[in-house]
């Protein structure tokens, strides 16, 4: 029995058409493991490269390349909370929101809740500067933030 769900190999199979060749699969396979386990274990870089016909220093790599991906030791929590500090953000207070939510979390950039439900990282520009200072929680923005949005963000999220 393999390590990845069968619904998975079948995400990471369905990509295949989509682009040029297996190699080229490499970073959506990363994706869809991390999404779904939060991190992309060991055993997940062998089966897929074995599933792309490369070995699994190239997936790994690939993924280290990246500092997106995170390895089994430092898996995602539940929600990955993405804190904007560049220019627009920076100028509009957004390390004080930064340095708040870690507070909040009593966590450091990067680091998870310890009830695993919030992984709170710093940005660059993730395109919402007309609302800045802003975040992402995972795909969506929220923009406009001061230190009550941002506690009550956290309580969303805890919830
Ligand atoms: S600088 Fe923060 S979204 Fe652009």
């Amino acid at each position: 029995m393999g390590f990845l769900s069968e619904d998975l190999k079948q995400k990471i199979l369905a990509c295949l058409p989509r682009f040029p060749n297996k190699q080229a699969v490499t970073l959506p396979a990363l994706h869809l493991v991390q999404d779904e386990l939060r991190c992309v274990p060991l055993e997940a870089m062998r089966e897929i490269a074995a599933m792309l016909d490369l070995s699994p220093a190239e997936v790994h790599d690939t993924m280290s390349f990246y500092g997106f991906f995170r390895d089994e030791q430092h898996p995602l929590g539940k929600t990955r909370l993405w804190m904007c500090r560049s220019l627009a953000c920076s100028l509009l207070g957004a390390e004080e929101l930064l340095d708040h939510a870690c507070k909040k979390l009593n966590v450091k950039p990067g680091g998870t809740s310890a009830d695993g439900k919030i992984t709170v990282e710093f940005a660059e520009c993730i395109g919402g500067c007309e609302g800045a200072p802003c975040a992402l929680i995972n795909d969506e923005h929220r923009m406009n933030l001061t230190t009550e949005k941002v506690e009550a963000l956290l309580a969303e999220l805890r919830q």
